[in-house]
């Protein structure tokens, strides 16, 4: 990376807070007498993952608020609990994963815990390479956790591997079994403890670090939430739309890296704002009613762009995830709502300003958002086919990502022209996939008629 590039990514707060932060870190060091080379390890970890590595795990702030925190909590666990270090071992291995669902960093994070807790109570190296080994296999154990309960099972882990470690490795500090039971028997007590903790500072540390787990999408999921409930219920279109965007929006996630669980959970919830006027939605109109006949244009785009704003509300009320909040403020980014600019430039064209008929935005902020964003278009418009070709297919996704990009749509969103192309791909083969199912079963030829009608009404 050229210097250049280097400082772009510098802020001057960071540099502010980094000044602090090493002045902070240097009185706790001098105070404990640790040794200080020890500060300059975690600033060369902090620089290889902050400016070497990208920037998607974690803020250069944040780390810093994570150091911060580790300093005083093995300060403060050295000056009660002595040489156990087994707690803050397992803790912060387990926090690091799930909060941010990286093994590099919890290894990097993991590594200056563990040579924090050797130097603090002047410990040998075999100690710091078994508590080192044990935040491995919990990291390992945790990358994956969708529920709390895989929480204590990858804590357990933990304290199992610390319990055989210590007993091939220092065998000779144990007198009598007595000891040895006593010691699986903390090591049990200890990684339940950890688990606890944990679960328990979770839902803080994803205000804190703006983060959200897999545990919380995978309560969002759930189909009796509230809100999910109500959207079955009262916008029933809209609900089958999100599954679909929903599907497609994962696909796509998954073959550019992303966070494809983030992207399914945020495309279930992005038009939850429809729930409140679902009548005035295309794909909750039964039958060929149309209840923008007898509406002014500029009314009608008023009901359809508020239904972020009311989205933004409801998610609020019901007490959402920020990041969820995210693809509902911005999935339309500043895009127009075409429709109804056509039809008020045909009656007023003189008086019908284009700018009024845009969404307010924000653009999408992250390539979760993005790929939400370009779903639900391409989803819409998939619909409104009566002949679904596989060149038809390729053809109008092509054109939706094309277009949004030229008209810098994405510009915001992190993603590059080769996460577009993949995106691209694998939206072709998704639809290809639902539309081949769909016309390959000739008995099914009448309802799959009726069912092409349909869409063409709610597009
Ligand atoms: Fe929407
Ligand atoms: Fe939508």
């Amino acid at each position: 990376m050229d210097i250049k590039t280097l400082s772009k990514k510098v802020k001057p707060i960071e540099i502010i807070v980094s000044i602090i932060f090493f002045i902070f870190s240097s009185y706790i060091f001098y105070i404990y007498k640790i040794d200080l080379s020890l500060l300059l390890i975690l600033f060369i970890i902090i620089v290889f993952n902050n400016f070497l590595k990208n920037e998607k795990t974690v803020s250069l702030l944040d780390f810093y608020l994570l150091a911060t925190f580790a300093i005083l909590a093995i300060l403060i666990f050295s000056l009660f609990f002595g040489k156990n270090f087994l707690i803050p071992t397992i803790s912060f291995s387990l926090l690091i994963t799930t909060l941010f669902s990286s093994l590099e960093l919890s290894l990097i994070f993991s590594l200056f815990v563990v040579l924090l807790e050797v130097t603090i109570i002047k410990e040998t190296l075999d100690f710091g390479i078994i508590l080192f080994t044990v935040s491995f296999i919990v990291a390992l154990f945790s990358l994956s956790i969708r529920r709390r309960f895989q929480i204590i099972k990858a804590a357990l882990i933990g304290g199992i591997v610390c319990f055989f470690l210590f007993l091939f490795l220092r065998l000779n500090s144990f007198v009598s079994l007595i000891q040895i039971i006593n010691f699986l028997k903390n090591c049990f007590i200890e990684s339940i403890l950890a688990s606890i903790i944990v679960i328990g500072v979770l839902p803080i540390c994803e205000l804190i670090f703006r983060v959200t787990t897999n545990i919380s999408l995978l309560e969002l999921s759930d189909i009796n939430h509230p809100l999910l409930k109500r959207l079955i219920l009262e916008a029933p279109g809209t609900y089958q739309h999100s599954l679909v965007v929903a599907n497609l929006s994962e696909a796509a996630a998954e073959a550019i890296g992303a966070n494809m669980f983030l992207a399914r959970v945020g495309a279930y919830y992005h038009d939850i704002g429809k729930i409140l006027k679902s009548e005035y939605f295309v794909e909750n109109i039964v039958g060929y009613k149309d209840v923008h006949k007898n509406l002014k244009p500029s009314m009608s785009k008023l009901i359809i762009i508020n239904h972020v704003k009311d989205g933004i509300e409801l998610a609020k009320k019901y007490h959402l995830n920020p990041k969820i909040i995210d693809f509902i403020a911005q999935h339309h980014g500043r895009t127009l709502v075409y429709f109804f600019y056509q039809k008020a430039k045909e009656l007023e064209p003189q008086v019908t300003l284009e700018e009024e008929y845009r969404y307010p935005g924000p653009k999408p902020q992250s390539p979760e958002v993005a790929i939400v964003s370009l779903a639900d278009t391409i989803e819409a418009l998939s619909r409104t086919f009566d002949e679904p070709t596989p060149s038809r297919i390729e053809e109008m996704v092509k054109d939706v990502i094309k277009k949004r990009f030229l008209e810098g749509e994405l510009d915001e969103s992190k993603l590059t022209l080769r996460d577009l192309e993949k995106i691209t791909q694998s939206f072709i083969r998704m639809l290809n996939a639902l539309f081949h199912t769909r016309i390959n079963y000739p008995k099914n030829e009448d309802r799959n008629q009726k069912s092409t009608k349909n869409s063409k009404t709610q597009s």
